[in-house]
């Protein structure tokens, strides 16, 4: 008897069951009038004498075991029930926390948008590349001080390997596999040797642009960049062109856009200006269109080039450009859901 006691004990304790009705049969079977219990109690008078105290311990131990395993049972499943009838269950659950597009990707994507809908294919390129791609194909004479314009880091062991400086090499790689008409923009990450500050970094993101065909002109140009800047920043933006100087285009500009921040009333962004200047361009130098086996008789191009940083700190008025690169969730929660 002391075994099989023993035995129903440990059934009790294993027993487990998420069905009311079998907990109900359990309760039955142990507790019930006729149940064991019942059972052991009446068959305790034939237990010899000195075994009646442990048995009789063991009998209580089951119907205490068995009674606290059946309320705790009941209770949790009385509890969820009593929860899922006060509960509508045709309403939508708790929203899920949908995170956002990083700046960044945001503005790249409208620069892209934008491009495409003019007609521009998308090109890339190697971060790594060679003294060709980035300075020589593009009219940078050897030793010429306009490579100091953009500081470089060189691999040492290899000097003609270098980080590219600028995505004007994706479209020298372009010229030499395409034939014009050429259309494109080429995205991608730069490389500069410059000190990190609220105003540079040393890596940071490009989109250049270049269109070859025949009779392009500088209109044309002017004509692209002003649809891009109204699209990009609003209707009533405002662009100008400043005569500048890069290798490889002749000739070169700057291009201001009127200030968001102020309107162009003058504010501590544009320094009181009225204008920022937001991307070189320029006509691409007839060197540069023969030195990719192009023939600047018959072909006439333009390129321009910016920086989406900047870009993006004038479009959302962000004064420091480490804020891109840090990851701090309440800077980037405060950009739109990526839906
Ligand atoms: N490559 C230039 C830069 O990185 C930008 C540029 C591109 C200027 C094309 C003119 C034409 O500064």
């Amino acid at each position: 008897m002391l075994s099989k006691i023993k035995e129903i004990i440990l059934e009790v304790e294993n027993f487990i069951s998420e069905d009311i009705t079998k907990v109900e049969e359990f309760r039955i079977k142990i507790l019930g009038k006729k149940g064991l219990v019942t059972q052991f109690f009446s068959d305790f008078r034939n237990v010899p004498n000195e075994e009646k105290k442990e048995v009789g311990l063991l009998i209580n131990e089951l119907k205490n075991k068995a009674l606290e395993k059946v309320n705790s049972l009941k209770d949790s499943l009385g509890n969820v029930s009593q929860e899922l009838k006060s509960e509508d269950l045709t309403l939508p659950s708790s929203p899920i926390e949908i995170g956002s597009r990083h700046p960044l990707s945001v503005v790249h994507n409208n620069i892209v948008d934008i491009f495409s809908r003019l007609g521009f294919t998308i090109s890339e390129g190697p971060e790594i590349e060679d003294d060709w791609h980035v300075f020589s194909a593009l009219n940078f004479p050897e030793e010429h001080p306009a490579r100091d314009m953009q500081d470089t880091f060189f691999i040492e062991k290899n000097p003609d390997i270098l980080l590219r400086t600028h995505t004007s090499s994706v479209q020298v790689r372009t010229m030499e596999k395409q034939t014009p008409p050429i259309r494109t923009i080429s995205p991608g990450r730069v490389f500069r040797n410059e000190a990190i500050s609220a105003r540079a970094h040393c890596i940071f993101h490009q989109i250049e642009g270049l269109y070859i065909d025949e009779n392009v002109s500088f209109a044309d140009l002017k004509q692209t960049l002003m649809y891009f800047a109204k699209e990009l920043f609003g209707e009533e933006t405002e662009i100008r062109l400043r005569p500048s100087y890069f290798p490889f285009t002749e000739p070169s500009a700057e291009m201001d856009i009127s200030c968001k921040l102020c309107g162009g009333k003058g504010c501590n962004v544009c320094k009181y200006t009225g204008w920022v200047e937001i991307l070189g361009c320029g006509m691409v130098d007839p060197n540069v269109l023969k030195q990719n086996n192009i023939d600047p008789e018959k072909y006439t191009g333009f390129a321009f080039g910016m920086g989406v940083e900047r870009i993006s700190m004038l479009k959302y008025g962000i004064k420091d450009l480490r804020l891109f690169f840090e990851n701090d969730l309440r800077f980037l929660k405060q950009f739109k859901p990526a839906l």
